[in-house]
């Protein structure tokens, strides 16, 4: 499939599936606490989801069996939700999930401490959600796809993180992936070139230790391979001609005053 370019009247549908998605990342954010399992969370969140009127387009798709993925510690992505699974003070608990609202597909995620987290996983969170704001500085009309890529990935790795190379950002639109894929490190090449009007989730999944992801036994479960910690952050964005609009900012994070410059 080639990339698609959204109309006017899907990129107005667009932006209410991402404003959507914002406010239920924002208030199940304000959820989280220790005790609480991660079933909790996924039930939690669901039903804010279907609460506006909107479909949660993780459930069933590929037969993954929850509405949002959470993904605890050293758990990259896909973490099955579980009554079994209590998070506990100093954890760190990445939520991903996304919403249908009329045909149109968001998709976002973020990593969120337990109570108090030790020093190094708050930086593993905040680098993680920058390396996202570094790869959007080259996300306009006339750049390159791969520019993205190589600022995330340029980004993370001054720390010494792994950036997980095994999974890819996407196209987004009528379908949850859409081309193109969105790797989070530096590419021999510089892909396609950006056009206005392109609505693409990008994705950075950063591990403290080496790179190395593996699939747990369940067959989604991704963790990484020395299992360490593990930090998540993803907003669905629109390519215009000047700077990008990120469809799905929460309003705490735009009144923090995280902007593109
Ligand atoms: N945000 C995830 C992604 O883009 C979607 C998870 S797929 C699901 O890969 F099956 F877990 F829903
Ligand atoms: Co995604």
């Amino acid at each position: 499939m080639s990339v698609t370019i959204k109309s006017a009247r899907e990129i107005e549908l667009m932006r209410a599936a991402g404003k959507i998605l914002a406010k239920v990342h924002q208030n199940l954010g304000h959820e989280i606490k220790p005790g609480m399992s991660t079933w909790d969370i996924n039930r939690l969140g669901d039903e804010m989801i279907r609460d506006y009127g909107c479909v949660p387009n993780f459930l069933d798709y590929q037969g993954y069996p929850a509405s949002v993925c959470v993904s605890v510690n050293e758990e990259v992505v896909h973490g099955i939700p579980s009554k079994k699974r209590i998070l506990e003070e100093g954890d760190i608990v990445s939520l991903d999930m996304g919403l249908i609202y009329k045909g149109y597909h968001s998709d976002a995620a973020r990593t969120h401490g337990v109570g108090e987290i030790s020093k190094e996983a708050a930086d593993l969170i905040a680098r993680t959600k920058q390396s996202f704001f570094e790869g959007i500085r080259f996300a306009k009309a006339g750049n390159h796809l791969y520019d993205i890529s190589a600022a995330i990935g340029d980004y993370a790795e001054s720390f010494g993180y792994g950036v997980v190379y095994d999974l890819v950002g996407h196209g987004i639109g009528t379908h949850l992936h859409e081309a193109p894929e969105i790797p989070n490190y530096r590419q021999p090449r510089r892909g396609i070139r950006l056009k206005s009007g392109m609505t693409l989730a990008i994705e950075p999944m950063i591990n403290a230790g080496t790179a190395d992801v593996l699939w747990l036994d369940d067959e989604w479960t991704v963790v990484s391979k020395d299992r360490s910690l593990s930090a998540h952050y993803e907003n669905t964005v629109l390519i215009t001609d000047k700077e990008p609009e990120i469809l799905t900012l929460t309003e705490e994070e735009a009144e923090d005053g995280i902007c593109n410059s």
